[in-house]
């Protein structure tokens, strides 16, 4: 059982010793294990990435860190690094244009489609905590209500396992909500009614 320790705030600045030999275990191990390319210019964003994970396992030095993952017990603190090196930043109805062109020219045609029986499906590829999938469904939902009753489905998967459930759960802190523009918010408020299943890719 790995323990995770508390720090006081004056340790949060703390630098760690990073090797390149052990810069280069971690590449090998995010790129065997998930597909992951972290070319050397990315070893300063790796550090200040897992800098935080030395001070809750308590560890000295990445040496340590590379150790630990080497062990059967660190299988765990894989997730965690996978984690930590993904990038999940998201929002609703980021990069607006995409979901405008989405209401506009797409649902339109898929609506076409879904009326006349054929299956429609989504797929949110690297969905984050969720909100990309949600914001999908509503604007479909905002387009082209009768949506709801046909076959569609909306596929959200990400590489990072914590994401995903937050994605499954669905729950998200009111700020994300009110941040919304106040027409796409009445799109998210009619596709909160739509049933919702999530996946994790692998
Ligand atoms: C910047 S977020 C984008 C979220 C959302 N698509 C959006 O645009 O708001 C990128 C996501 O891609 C995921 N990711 C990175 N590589 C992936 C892979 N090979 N397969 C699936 N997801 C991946 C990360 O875990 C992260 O959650």
């Amino acid at each position: 059982m790995i323990q995770e320790a508390q720090h006081a705030p004056s340790d949060a600045r703390k630098e760690f010793t990073f090797s390149e030999r052990d810069f280069r275990m971690i590449s090998a191990l995010a790129n065997e294990r998930y597909g992951l390319f972290l070319q050397p210019s990315k070893k300063a964003l790796v550090h200040s990435r897992l800098a935080k994970r030395l001070r809750a396992l308590n560890l000295d030095s990445f040496e340590a860190y590379c150790g630990l993952l080497n062990r059967v017990e660190g299988d765990a603190e894989q997730t965690h690094l996978l984690s930590a090196l993904t990038t999940n930043v998201t929002h609703f109805f980021r990069e607006v244009h995409h979901f405008t062109y989405l209401k506009d020219t797409v649902a339109p045609k898929l609506a076409a489609k879904a009326r006349g029986g054929a299956p429609v499906r989504l797929w949110s590829a690297a969905c984050s905590t969720g909100q990309e999938a949600y914001s999908i469904a509503a604007t479909l939902l905002e387009a082209a209500p009768e949506l709801q009753k046909l076959d569609v489905k909306i596929l959200a998967t990400d590489i990072d396992p914590k994401v995903v459930e937050t994605a499954r759960k669905g729950r998200y802190p009111v700020d994300q909500i009110t941040a919304i523009p106040e027409v796409w918010r009445r799109c998210l408020a009619r596709g909160a009614s739509t049933k919702k299943r999530s996946y994790q890719d692998g």
